[in-house]
């Protein structure tokens, strides 16, 4: 093994509620970087006029991008809407798309929003104690549904990368949205079809 590849044993911190670590900085996306990921772009724009709201953050490790290391983090969603579209993150394949990866939802109510290039789709919920499985070739999207930040728990395969270019481009086939109080999936009326 190439000396520089070594990684020494560590742990780290994350908060059981609000997902939060101590130990590392989080990368954070505020609605700004969420341009053309909601449906309706006018809401978007209504809310950035008064405030560039925190949406989402989670951790990203700095080990060597290697199939033989584990990367993991906590995500956490924060609550809220964009027109009737529940707040979520942007969503990716991995570059690697054959690259599965487990969430384990530690506090919030959401769901975790999957489609394979071949068609299939599936949205999984996520309560507190949860463990979802999103298998190669199916993107993946975290939703918050609740009133509580969604905190969940992932770990991948280091070398699988990620491709958010495809979701930036052709976004979910299904949005998950408040219908007067009730939560729907709903086609995308922006999707498109071209992978
Ligand atoms: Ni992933």
């Amino acid at each position: 093994m190439n000396i520089e590849q070594l990684v020494k044993p560590f742990s780290l911190l994350f908060d059981l509620k609000n997902g939060l670590s101590d130990d590392i900085e989080s990368t954070k996306r505020n609605l700004s970087k969420m341009k053309g990921m909601y449906a309706d772009n006018e809401a978007l724009e209504s809310i950035l006029e008064k405030e560039d709201t925190l949406a989402y953050e989670f951790y990203e490790l700095e080990l060597p991008n290697e199939d033989n290391n584990l990367l993991f983090g906590t995500s956490i969603v924060y609550p809220g809407k964009v027109g009737n579209e529940f707040f979520m993150t942007k969503g990716h394949f991995h570059n690697v798309i054959d690259t599965a990866e487990v969430y384990y939802c530690l506090s919030g109510e959401g769901y975790l929003l999957m489609e394979n290039p071949e068609g299939d789709w599936a949205a999984e919920e996520f309560t507190p104690g949860k463990a979802v499985y999103a298998p190669g070739r199916y993107a993946h999207r975290s939703v918050n549904i609740g009133d509580e930040p969604l905190v969940t728990f992932f770990v991948f395969r280091a070398d699988a990368g990620h491709d958010y270019g495809t979701i930036e481009e052709k976004g979910f086939r299904k949005l998950i949205v408040d219908n007067s109080g009730k939560v729907e999936i709903v086609d995308n009326p922006k999707w498109k079809n071209n992978r």
